[in-house]
């Protein structure tokens, strides 16, 4: 079980604090200028993926005391803990088990008195025959239309993963195959997808772990209602509607044939779910084989997190730098700059995996924190990135650590687009890091011939402090399986930060409020109930009803 202890009582903070202190003043330009090999002292590899933790404000003292943290905090029991599907998650009674959607062993893995790895292996199979049908033809619609158009429904975890894998291997899709997702209620969402397509080749995948949530449910019945207009029979529906969930008996109330439905257990959580029948929609749009590869990346990460020792556990590090920044340096976001139009939607998936899972003021005893936990996570992709806010990250007031991710080979290798865009890539943390100062500055408007009080007048304008943190991730290519194997890292490492800030990561109940006002709104809104609000929620509504 997870060791239930305030990280701020242990003797590794105690020393973090102290050494702190002799880190914060020290210049990151120095540091290179020192030492020679820091690069190869500071990255680590796995596959063919690196992971350049050099240009971080720490030294080998930080990350050997921050590694002490995370041994005094136990996060080694805490990971045998979580492959072993002990019930870490404990506020909702229940294992943590996504890593065994990847795990290709021949090992066997009880939940519940079930083989869990055999019940995976199935639904993997079922998705496998799916996907082959679909793509051979065999598949047809109602009409004997093959399908063209797959439509995923679905919200959260049930959506995020599934639609940024899907964007970031796009280069890897079938032919003659669209995928498109539906998530938001808001009508229009539904709208703009349906209206591209045909009822008689397209085929919805209706995705949600509970079949509760209201906005899938709706939109899910609008799409039914759409295919209907046209099928006009009900039998129809099952070769035009497949359901991926926990919760069978629902889906077969919704009017899906229990053969179409692809079921997965609630030991996986919503927003670790891709890797599940979550996924069907990213198998549908690459090929099963596709689907697979992208599993055996995040296994092989899953394994280098499990047998690693700390020192040199990629996961674990990238957590422990997150604990320096937020607890130490007091920073309050993490931005996640991807150099790769495929992986732009990665900003996106992570907020969720990281800010629903470790937004939490709430510690393992029940207790309110008196320590910063998960920052703000954001980004965008580069380089449009640096013409928007890329300004606030080297001249504004804030400190904010950035991760930058890019593949070495382009999957689009057209003239010189690629160079240029690595190029921006190593010139944006090379600056962060150096930055430029007084003197450099003034020798640069001098040689442009300025000088007296123009000069001095421009020049703390143009002045960059440098000693920005960040960390350069970089891929020899965007693969189904480097994918897997990034998504995972990242997965681990928020359980990581999770674990050391002694609170539940795998639970979400800060979305429950809002969810409960909203459908007794609902009722208001539709079936014209009234109940007390306050006055701006009353005048907000008054004012809806006056003028929809
Ligand atoms: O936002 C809350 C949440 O429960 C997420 O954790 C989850 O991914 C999403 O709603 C969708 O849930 P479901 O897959 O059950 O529809």
């Amino acid at each position: 079980m997870l060791k239930n202890y305030s990280p701020t009582k242990t003797e590794a903070w105690k020393n973090l604090q102290e050494h702190f202190k002799t880190v914060q003043p020290q210049h990151l330009r120095d540091l290179f200028a020192q030492d020679p090999a820091r690069f190869n002292k500071f990255t680590f590899h796995l596959n063919e993926t690196i992971y350049d933790l050099s240009k971080n404000r720490i030294s080998e003292e930080t990350l050997r005391l921050l590694v002490q943290l995370a041994r005094e905090m136990d996060v080694p029991g805490a990971i045998e803990s979580m492959f072993t599907g002990e019930k870490i998650n404990a506020t909702e009674n229940r294992a943590v088990l996504h890593t065994a959607l990847r795990n290709f062993s021949d090992e066997s893995l009880e939940v519940e008195g079930e083989n869990a790895l055999q019940e995976v292996r199935q639904v993997q199979e079922q998705m496998r025959t799916f996907c082959n049908k679909l793509h051979s033809g065999e598949w047809t619609g109602y009409t004997g239309k093959r399908i063209q158009s797959i439509v995923n429904i679905g919200i959260g975890g049930s959506d995020l993963g599934p639609k940024m894998v899907v964007e970031a291997l796009k280069k890897y899709q079938q032919p003659d195959l669209e995928v498109y997702f539906i998530s938001n209620v808001d009508g229009t969402d539904a709208t703009e997808v349906l209206r591209r397509l045909d009822p008689e080749t397209t085929l919805f995948i209706i995705a949600s772990k509970t079949f509760t949530t209201k906005e899938t449910i709706t939109n899910a019945e609008t799409a039914r209602g759409w295919f209907l207009h046209k099928a006009v029979d009900r039998e129809h529906i099952k070769k035009h509607f497949v359901a991926l969930s926990t919760n069978i008996e629902a889906v077969t109330k919704f009017g899906i044939a229990q053969e179409n439905a692809f079921r997965f257990w609630d030991w996986v959580g919503g927003r670790f779910s891709l890797w599940s029948a979550i996924g069907l929609s990213v198998a549908c749009a690459l090929g099963y084989d596709k689907f697979e590869e992208l599993l055996r990346g995040a296994e092989s990460m899953d394994k280098h997190f499990r047998q690693e020792p700390l020192e040199k556990n990629i996961p674990v590090l990238m957590a422990l730098l997150s604990i320096w920044y937020t607890n130490f340096f007091g920073c309050q976001t993490h931005a996640i700059l991807p150099y790769d139009q495929y992986l732009r939607l990665l900003p996106e998936y992570l907020q969720q995996l990281m800010m629903e899972s470790n937004g939490k003021n709430t510690d393992r005893n029940g207790k309110r924190v008196d320590y910063q936990t998960q920052p703000v996570v954001w980004g965008a992709a580069g380089t449009n990135s640096q013409h928007s806010f890329f300004q606030l990250i080297h001249q504004g007031t804030i400190l904010i650590p950035c991760d930058f991710i890019a593949p070495a080979e382009s999957q689009n290798p057209i003239g010189n687009h690629h160079p240029l865009l690595l190029s921006n890539f190593f010139a944006q943390t090379e600056a962060l890091m150096k930055g430029k100062n007084a003197e450099e500055v003034r020798e640069e408007l001098t040689q442009k011939g300025m000088k007296g009080d123009e000069l001095e007048q421009l020049l703390p304008h143009k002045l960059f402090e440098g000693n920005k943190p960040t960390t350069s991730i970089m891929m020899k290519k965007l693969t189904p399986f480097e994918l897997g194997s990034l998504v995972a890292m990242y997965e681990h490492k928020t359980f990581v930060q999770g674990v050391i800030w002694n609170i539940y990561s795998f639970d979400q109940w800060g979305v429950e409020l809002g969810k409960q006002l909203a459908g007794a709104i609902e009722g208001e809104l539709l079936q014209g109930k009234s109940s007390p609000h306050d006055s701006s929620t009353s005048g907000l509504m008054q004012y809806y009803t006056e003028n929809k």
